[in-house]
């Protein structure tokens, strides 16, 4: 089982700044996610949130049942210590995904509160960078 955590903003995908984020929507990205877990041999779930104390749940569940995440904190990763907080208690891998490349962009975007506490970070790929961040985590699951 790996669970993929996305925040906030990240269901309107598909009609949310496309130039930026793509034509792709939540529905199918989850799809991907899934269809990537399948051919992998893992379950994954999809879920979104636009709520900071949501996720911060999502992240204990993960915690306390060592479930591997993939992480796309959205505008949180950019101030919410709190998240950062809750990630730095995990003892699976969590990779921290992007659509967007957050460096290539506006200067508030370059800060990430959550990559430290992070295994590693995949950002700028599009729906792929999920997708890569999948494999990683297939691959590092026995020795972690
Ligand atoms: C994002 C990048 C963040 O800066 C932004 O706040 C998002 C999406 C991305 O996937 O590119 O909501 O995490």
């Amino acid at each position: 089982m790996i669970l993929v955590l996305n925040g906030p903003n990240l269901q309107r995908l598909g009609t949310r700044e496309p130039s930026v984020y793509g034509a792709e929507t939540l529905q199918d990205l989850a799809d991907l996610c899934r269809d990537t877990g399948r051919k992998l041999g893992e379950h994954v779930e999809v879920r979104q949130t636009d709520d900071e104390a949501e996720m911060i749940g999502w992240i204990h569940e993960a915690i306390d049942g060592r479930i591997p995440v993939v992480l796309n904190p959205a505008a949180f990763t950019h101030y919410s210590y709190a998240l950062r907080d809750a990630i730095a208690q995990r003892t699976a891998p969590l990779v921290e995904v992007h659509i967007s490349n957050p460096a290539a962009r506006e200067e508030f975007r370059h800060t990430s509160v959550v990559a430290g506490v992070a295994t590693g970070t995949i950002a700028g790929f599009g729906l792929q960078s999920y997708v890569l961040a999948l494999h990683a985590i297939a691959e590092k699951k026995p020795t972690s």
